[in-house]
């Protein structure tokens, strides 16, 4: 399996899912507060993205029982929102959501600290935003897949976080998942070329401490197993044969 080459009707429907999925999160970012639930999160993010008109694609995906995953804290990915788990000033929460616009998926994270956080707290994840943005530079048609793995992981080392090597990026759209797996940390082998028309979903996940995660009996959750705290950026974007398109920033 090639990685796929969008069309430029392709392309534009992409754009539009993107697009969306960032007005779901702007909005998103804005309800977060002290004493709110993981699940109040799940229903808004859910009922934004059907006013959308789009369907959200993380919902029964692999039996998925959400359309936002929701991590808290030493959470990495894949938290599933629950009604009696309430956010507390000082935490930090990773949404990662996604949906369908006219059968073109868009998939995104972002961490936010909710209330006041710690500097150290902040520090992570605006490392792990800036990782994301070391690694894009790296990403036009020429370049080779691994120079976004290698630049995240160089940015990355002088922190001493731990990059989370369990979970990777992807290809993206007609599927959530496509074709190539993009790690954040550096590789031996160059990887495929990058090519005009690929649309990809570069996601760094960057502990405080060790990289090593593990999962929780819901077979889902994703944590940390030093208990350090975890932060994840996310978008979609869209090589060209210049600048890439950060195709779900707002
Ligand atoms: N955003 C995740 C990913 O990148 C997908 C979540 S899978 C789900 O690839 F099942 F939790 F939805
Ligand atoms: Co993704």
């Amino acid at each position: 399996m090639a990685i796929k080459i969008k069309t430029e009707e392709e392309i534009r429907l992409m754009r539009e899912s993107c697009r969306r999925l960032a007005d779901v999160f702007q909005n998103l970012e804005q309800s977060v507060h002290p004493g709110m639930s993981t699940k109040e999160i799940d229903i808004l993010g859910d009922q934004m993205i059907r006013r959308h008109e789009c369907i959200p694609n993380f919902l029964h995906y692999n039996g998925y029982p959400a359309s936002i995953c929701v991590s808290v804290n030493d959470e990495v990915v894949h938290g599933i929102p629950r009604k009696n788990r309430i956010l507390q000033e000082g935490d930090i929460v990773s949404l990662d959501a996604g949906l369908i616009y006219k059968g073109y998926h868009s998939d995104m994270a972002r961490t936010f600290g909710v209330g006041a956080i710690s500097p150290e707290a902040q520090r992570l994840i605006d490392a792990t935003r800036q990782s994301f943005f070391e690694g894009v530079k790296m990403a036009k048609a020429g370049n080779h897949l691994h120079d976004i793995s290698n630049a995240i992981d160089a940015y990355i080392k002088p922190f001493g976080y731990g990059i989370v090597r369990d979970l990777v990026g992807h290809g993206i759209g007609t599927s959530l998942h496509e074709e190539p797996q993009i790690p954040n940390f550096a590789q031996f082998k160059r990887g495929p070329r990058l090519r005009a028309g690929m649309t990809l979903a570069v996601e760094p996940m960057i502990n405080m401490g060790r990289a090593d995660v593990e999962w929780l009996d819901d077979d889902w959750t994703v944590v940390t197993e030093d208990g350090s705290w975890s932060a994840h950026y996310e978008n979609t974007i869209l090589i060209t044969e210049g600048e890439p398109e950060i195709l779900t920033l707002y």
